[in-house]
């Protein structure tokens, strides 16, 4: 066998149907190769798929586990200047967190992080209207939080707040 194919390597034209030598060095068998390609290919997708399902599940889990994270208290101004002004700006839960408490036309208080939820301007308590209105791209809210004009798609942030005596008290962001 190895003189035949030292002799016409390429195993072509001597009217024998060998196969070539270099099948036998070299015995890739295609139709296998791309066998194992595609299997490779569905191995990949589904591997990749478990993983995107896996991040999707960790963040949703994230994601509520610091939404429901306790908040603490904090003193954010008197009831009477709220009743009085309409509005009153604070803080809440850091320093770095704007809102806007109101008192509506019914008497009711609300709160609501004063971030637009469009790209992050401060809205402003409108008294004529009851709407809270940013200036930005003039998107409005109603006072219940949720988006009534504008560009805006999401509700604002509501922090929930209660009357002590005359102060008003936050107690947590209701998401
Ligand atoms: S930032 Fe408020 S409407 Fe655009």
């Amino acid at each position: 066998m190895t003189t035949e194919t030292k002799s016409n390597p390429s195993g072509k034209g001597d009217g024998c149907e060998r196969a070539p030598k270099w099948r036998t060095d070299f015995p890739i068998e295609w139709e296998g190769d791309h066998y194992v390609s595609r299997r490779e290919m569905v191995k990949f997708l589904t591997l990749g798929s478990l993983f995107l399902a896996c991040a999707s599940w960790v963040t949703a889990l994230a994601t509520k586990f610091l939404r429901s994270t306790p908040t603490s208290e904090l003193v954010i101004g008197s009831a009477a200047v709220l009743e009085r002004e309409g509005s009153l700006l604070f803080r809440y839960p850091t320093d770095k967190d704007p809102c806007i408490a109101v008192r509506t036309q019914e008497g009711h208080l609300v709160a609501f992080s004063q971030v637009c939820t469009h790209l992050s301007c401060a809205v402003v308590y409108s008294k004529s209207d009851s709407k809270l209105n940013c200036p930005c791209h003039l998107g409005s809210f109603n006072l219940a939080g949720v988006p009534i004009g504008g560009p805006p798609t999401r509700p604002l942030p509501r922090i929930r707040i209660e009357r002590r005596g005359d102060q008003l008290v936050a107690t947590a962001v209701e998401v």
